[in-house]
């Protein structure tokens, strides 16, 4: 499959850290063309040096004009990977607040909604 990916242009949002990242790390030592998205710019800057191979840009996907003017621009690609992270309403559900929940879903249900 990996092999399959050559020279194919992939966009991974929220791929600037965790899951998203360890996947466009594997992703690109198949010479696919990797762009990933995150909010944090330092986080941005870091990858800009670490992994050069990566093409990183500062998006915040619950930001439907940054998502917009990202898109129209960017062109036309082959895959793309939605790996954002709600931040909060994980772990164990007996210890598990509702407020939590309620924001860990608004701010990874709509942004991963917005992206695709
Ligand atoms: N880790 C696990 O064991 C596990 C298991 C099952 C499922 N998952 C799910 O897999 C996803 C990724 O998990 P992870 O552990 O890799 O999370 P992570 O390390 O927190 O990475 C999340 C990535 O999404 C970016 N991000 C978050 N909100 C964003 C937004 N609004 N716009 C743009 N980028 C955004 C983060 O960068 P910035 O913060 O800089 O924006 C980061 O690059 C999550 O949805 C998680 O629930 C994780």
């Amino acid at each position: 499959m990996i092999k399959d990916l050559q020279n194919q242009k992939i966009v991974i949002a929220g791929g600037t850290s965790g899951i998203g990242l360890a996947t466009a790390k594997m992703l690109v030592e198949s010479l696919a063309n990797i762009t990933v998205t995150g909010r944090e710019q330092k986080k941005i800057e870091a990858l800009h040096i670490s992994d050069p191979k990566l093409n990183a840009i500062a998006i915040d996907s619950s930001d439907k004009n940054q998502l917009t003017t990202f898109f129209s621009t960017f062109g036309s690609f082959d895959h793309l990977i939605i790996t954002l992270s709600g931040a909060k309403g994980a772990g164990s559900f007996s210890e598990l607040s509702l407020d939590d929940l309620r924001e860990g879903f608004e701010k990874k249900f709509w942004p991963y909604l917005q992206t695709i």
